[in-house]
């Protein structure tokens, strides 16, 4: 059965094929570091059978933190706390993965009262509204430098891998997209220049940690609505990114548009053909690069991650939602129990966030077992 079978990532051995998409979830302590709920969650999620575990948006750099109650990465301080997750969950067998992130302008949605940073200054967004400006050259090294010393530090505190968010409205992404991107110098106008700053970080990262560390980005290839990044971009820049030395690629959505369907969390996905909303990226992008290929969004049953490794449309198969509602559905599917998940995708996990409270499904009501 291949979804149970190992494997490898450069000097990562994932003990099957299923990986925890990074999740935010609003437990940490105000300071950044990890608290007893992390614990309790992350210990969870190794024990429920997860093979790789990406924690969720932890920020490299002041600069690009989004919330009061996320963690940080950006101080040599976090190493400690880390350090004692990574070796909670490897006593259960799964490797962990740190989520370097950068929020870019969307750090202007929820701190209002200073700039965020950001490519270019929009002046008129339908898609956005927050205090943003456009990064002069010196703090877009800084960024860059962020992530190195991020990456560093993750492997310092005994993670497996690091992952690159390059996804989902945040900076990377809005360097990426020519909507967001209206720079005229070296850092925007063409493809070559919009990815100049995803492959400085990944430069600068492998400098870092080394040739056999896995270095993972999720990259968003291609934006929610009509008039962003398009997926021919999307596909030449996973290519350029996998050739620069990137060891695996998550598939996910840029830009969001405003409609849950214009969301890399999709909503009501009750019907298979609703499943696996990106496998058509994947599958295309797995045919270009010769790296391994992580699908997400929208999985919900067994059978479907199984003809998905199966048909070769992508190496690994990655979770969010459902772990939230079932943090041990992939141990139940090893037992033999391999009804779907029971998650609805209400989204209203994702709802609870945006007013603070902490990560919990928040959905139907689970039926007892008897
Ligand atoms: C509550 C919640 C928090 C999320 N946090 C992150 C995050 O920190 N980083 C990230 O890359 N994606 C994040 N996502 C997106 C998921 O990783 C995933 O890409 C998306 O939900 C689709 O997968 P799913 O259908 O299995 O949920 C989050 C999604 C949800 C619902
Ligand atoms: S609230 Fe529960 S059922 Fe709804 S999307 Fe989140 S995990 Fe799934």
């Amino acid at each position: 059965m291949a979804l149970f079978e190992p494997f490898r990532i450069k000097s990562m051995e994932i003990p099957n094929r299923f990986v925890r998409s990074a999740t935010y979830d609003g437990l940490a302590e105000k300071d950044g570091s990890v608290s007893d709920r992390q614990f309790a969650l992350y210990e969870g999620l190794a024990r429920g059978g997860a093979g790789l575990i990406v924690t969720g948006i932890s920020y490299v750099h002041a600069s690009g933190r989004i919330s009061a109650f996320q963690n940080s990465i950006a101080d040599d301080h976090d190493i400690e706390g880390w350090s004692a997750l990574t070796r909670s969950v490897h006593r259960f067998g799964a490797r962990i993965a740190v989520q370097l992130f950068h929020a870019g302008r969307e750090k202007g949605r929820i701190y209002r009262k200073q700039p965020a940073l950001a490519p270019s200054l929009l002046a008129e967004d339908p898609f956005f509204d927050g205090p943003h400006r456009g990064m002069n050259e010196d703090e877009i090294l800084e960024v860059i430098e962020a992530f190195g010393d991020g990456a560093s530090r993750a492997r310092d505190a005994g993670f497996d891998a690091v992952q690159i968010h390059g996804a989902h409205a945040y900076l990377l992404s809005q360097f990426l997209s020519p909507f967001t991107n209206r720079r005229e110098d070296q850092w925007g106008g063409g493809l070559e220049n919009r990815l100049r700053l995803h492959r400085e970080i990944v430069r600068t990262i492998r400098k870092r940690v080394g040739e056999d560390y896995p270095l993972l980005m999720k990259l968003g290839v291609e934006d929610g609505f009509a008039g962003g990044l398009e997926f021919r971009e999307g596909v030449a820049a996973a290519e350029i990114l996998a050739k620069d030395g990137l060891d695996s690629i998550e598939v996910s959505l840029g830009l969001r548009g405003r409609l849950y369907d214009q969301t890399e969390y999709r909503a009501g996905i009750t019907r298979p053909d609703r499943e696996a909303y990106y496998r058509h990226w994947c599958r295309e992008i797995r045919k270009r690069v010769n790296v391994p290929v992580i699908m997400v969004g929208g999985v919900r049953s067994f059978e479907t991650a199984e003809e998905i490794v199966q048909k070769e449309e992508a190496d690994l198969v990655s979770l969010s939602r459902p772990l939230i509602r079932e943090p041990d559905l992939i141990s139940r599917w090893q037992r033999g129990d391999r009804s779907p998940s029971t998650c609805v995708s209400c989204n209203r996990c994702m709802e609870a966030l945006l007013e603070a409270k902490p990560l919990a499904c928040y959905g139907p009501k689970k039926e007892k077992s008897t």
